[in-house]
């Protein structure tokens, strides 16, 4: 892809005219859940999609959205109805939630039913087992979802800039067939993105977080484009690249990896280890739990035979000093076991180093925003992304499905 036409090319909600049109909305809340109560943790991506909710039901549209929460597997893999209550609130409109349906007769009727403003949210999208299945424009056009529900709307917004990494059927098989452009979320992250693309270096990725698999496709690409100079890692990817260095981390961290099914990236990880093993540094101590308490090891007492749930103060000081000489800095999750009282130190005070340097800032990502409000520094930082995964695939030139889609339309548009 382009990515320097991307800003110029982008359809956006100027150039649709969307009074008395349904208009299906993929929106991104998907959204960091308390794993005891279920209970929505952060809902900045629900604030965020209300501003592109707000102006199109403000313009008249009839409004259809769709949106997903989790991975079939995770425990925040669960329905939108917190969802749907949270969206009303930060939209003002009451946004009507149809309880495990996507399409049929009812979804039919009720879609039918619209009056100019008014907006229903379908059931969490990833429940259908064809969604998250990584397919062209062309094929996830065929899917059931988009073949259901494409008929009864005449344009398609595409607000879930967090999701647009992804080739999945509600991202981009709209496109396909209908009038589509971008959402005001997916507007502004593009451009304020943009500007990151051409990093000054030197520039240093702080990367943690729980889809390793994302982590490591990510740094394939940017190191061997040379973007990152120095890779500074937390939690999972931590431990994996401690792996790969030869160090036995312990029984439950690799329970841990292999639980996820992540054991098999490490053979990926230990090809990007042999290329750029002097870019990549791993922790130098941990916080672990000892009989309910939290004690700081250092990485050479390593094995023992507990799970590693936060980096210790030497590695915050060691990581702070490339933060603070940074030019550019990207910073994408936890480094640690973040929501575990006791052993969030680590992360906050990585998180307000890397927020102190004088570097261009961009932090993405669920928890990372979670983490930035509890850490206090959004203001100081220059772009605190509703994308994870999608921001750090943006800045690292990996394909952006989702966005790709919006251009395609748009050049269809513009042969007819
Ligand atoms: C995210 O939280 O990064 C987006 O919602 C995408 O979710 P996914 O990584 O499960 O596709």
């Amino acid at each position: 892809m382009a990515l320097g036409g991307m800003i110029e090319d982008l359809p956006t909600l100027d150039e649709a005219d969307v009074k008395d049109k349904t208009v299906i909305v993929r929106i991104d809340i998907n959204s960091p859940m308390d794993p005891v109560s279920g209970k929505i943790l952060d809902d900045t991506r629900i604030k965020a999609s209300a501003v592109t909710i707000k102006e199109l039901a403000s313009k008249g549209a009839k409004l259809v959205l769709l949106a997903h929460q989790g991975r079939l597997g995770d425990d925040d893999f669960t329905t939108l109805e917190q969802h749907a209550e949270l969206l009303s609130k930060a939209t003002g409109i009451k946004i009507k939630y149809l309880k495990d349906l996507f399409y049929g007769e009812p979804v039919a009727q009720a879609i039918k039913e619209l009056k100019p403003g008014e907006a229903i949210l379908l059931e969490n999208v990833r429940y259908l087992a064809e969604e998250p299945v990584a397919r062209s424009m062309q094929d996830q056009a065929k899917t059931r979802l988009v073949q259901n529900l494409a008929p009864l709307a005449q344009i398609f917004v595409n607000d879930a800039f967090a999701a647009a990494q992804r080739p999945h059927a509600s991202i981009i098989g709209f496109a396909a067939v209908l009038p589509s452009y971008a959402g005001r979320v997916m507007e502004r992250e593009v451009k304020r993105m943009t500007r990151a693309l051409n990093p000054e270096h030197p520039c240093v990725y702080m990367l943690g977080g729980a889809k390793v698999d994302d982590t490591i496709k990510i740094l394939e690409h940017s190191l061997s484009k040379g973007l990152v100079d120095t890779v500074l890692t937390g939690g999972l990817l931590a431990n994996i690249f401690l792996m790969v260095s030869g160090k036995d981390i312990g029984g439950p961290n690799v329970k841990l990896i292999s639980d996820k099914s992540y054991l098999k990236l490490v053979d990926r990880a230990k090809v990007i280890y042999s290329n750029h093993a002097h870019l990549i540094k791993t922790p130098l101590d941990f916080v672990v739990d000892v009989q309910g308490k939290p004690k700081v090891i250092a990485v050479e007492e390593l094995p023992m035979n507990v799970e590693l749930l936060d980096v210790g103060p030497k590695t915050v000081a060691y990581y702070s000093k490339f933060l603070a000489e940074a030019k550019t800095i990207v910073v994408k999750g936890p480094m640690g076991v973040f929501e575990r009282k006791g052993y969030e130190r680590g992360t906050l005070e990585l998180y307000r180093a890397a927020a102190n340097s004088k570097a261009f800032k961009v932090f993405g990502g669920g928890h990372t925003v979670t983490i930035v409000n509890e850490a206090g520094v959004a203001s100081k930082i220059d772009h605190v992304s509703t994308g994870g995964g999608a921001a750090v695939s943006f800045l690292s030139g990996e394909p952006m499905p989702g966005i790709e889609a919006l251009l395609y339309s748009k050049r269809l548009r513009q042969r007819r």
